[in-house]
């Protein structure tokens, strides 16, 4: 049949003929809709996991081999104060569920092998699987990276690079914060260079969006070192930028034990 004479036949009619021809045309139009949302949901899942490809990229793992780690693989046995080792983790989960809509930063005190890097890891997981991009970067690699580009200025391309994504990305995790500043005991000055480019990412991050006057970027910091200790390897500027004061986004891992 001719396209104009379809358009002359009655409606029913007009059913009928393309029921005859296998074509549904019920609660057609909300098909096309939800045709629609879902074309232009795949294409924002595709962006988005195109980000989530350059941010790992640029990520700074230790040792090169990418970590993961949720929060349904947090043990409270693992600890023999497993009540506190419960509290440690709600206290990270219910932040990083506020992260989803809102941005600040977050600092994770502790021993060596007690869980920061785990919980901050399953923090990193939980926002990602809200749609935020993430980015791990451990500081003592990065600290390498500073020192190895004296010798290879090459480098120095790369460090640019990393520093610009972690400008960018929507969560940072700065793993093992202050390590770089040698033995705990006797913390020294980190390089002037490392410092600078930090203390611009960490300013940057603070950037406030102009509609809503609220942040647009986080950033969670897990360390062995007080703040007092972190103060004699940095800038305070650079420390007040990244520490936050407020004790609700200070996870403290007191009393809990190295279970590495
Ligand atoms: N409660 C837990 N449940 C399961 N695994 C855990 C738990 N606590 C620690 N681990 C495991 O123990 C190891 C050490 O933990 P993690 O690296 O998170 O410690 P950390 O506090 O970051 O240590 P460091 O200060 O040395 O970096 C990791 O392999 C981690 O997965
Ligand atoms: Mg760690």
């Amino acid at each position: 049949m001719q396209f104009a004479k379809l358009l002359g036949l009655s409606e029913t009619a007009r059913k009928k003929f393309f029921q005859a021809h296998g074509v549904d045309t019920e609660n057609a139009e909300e098909r096309v809709e939800e045709r629609d949302k879902q074309w232009h949901k795949n294409l924002v899942e595709a962006a988005f996991r195109k980000r989530m490809r350059f941010f790992d990229g640029k990520s700074l793992w230790s040792g090169d081999e990418k970590m993961s780690f949720q929060f349904s693989d947090w043990d409270t046995k693992r600890q023999q104060e497993s009540q506190l080792a419960r509290s440690v983790a709600t206290k990270c989960y219910r932040l990083a569920e506020k992260m989803l809509d809102d941005n600040f930063n977050v600092a994770m005190f502790g021993e060596p092998g007690v869980g920061k890097t785990s919980l901050a890891l399953a923090m990193l997981d939980a926002v990602h699987k809200g749609h935020k991009t993430t980015m791990f970067v451990s500081t003592m690699e990065l600290a390498l990276l500073y020192n190895r580009s004296i010798e290879h200025r090459e480098l120095r391309d790369t460090i640019y690079s990393i520093m610009e994504a972690m400008r960018r990305v929507d969560v940072l995790l700065l793993d093992d914060f202050g390590t770089e500043g040698g033995m705990k005991r006797d913390p020294r000055p980190v390089r002037k260079d490392m410092q600078d480019d930090l203390y611009s990412v960490a300013n940057a991050r603070l950037a406030v969006d102009e509609e809503t006057e609220k942040r647009t970027k986080s950033t969670i910091v897990t360390t062995n070192n007080s703040p007092q200790q972190l103060l004699m390897m940095y800038n305070d500027k650079l420390i007040s930028r990244l520490i936050p004061k407020e004790q609700e986004q200070i996870v403290l891992f007191d009393g809990l034990e190295d279970v590495r």
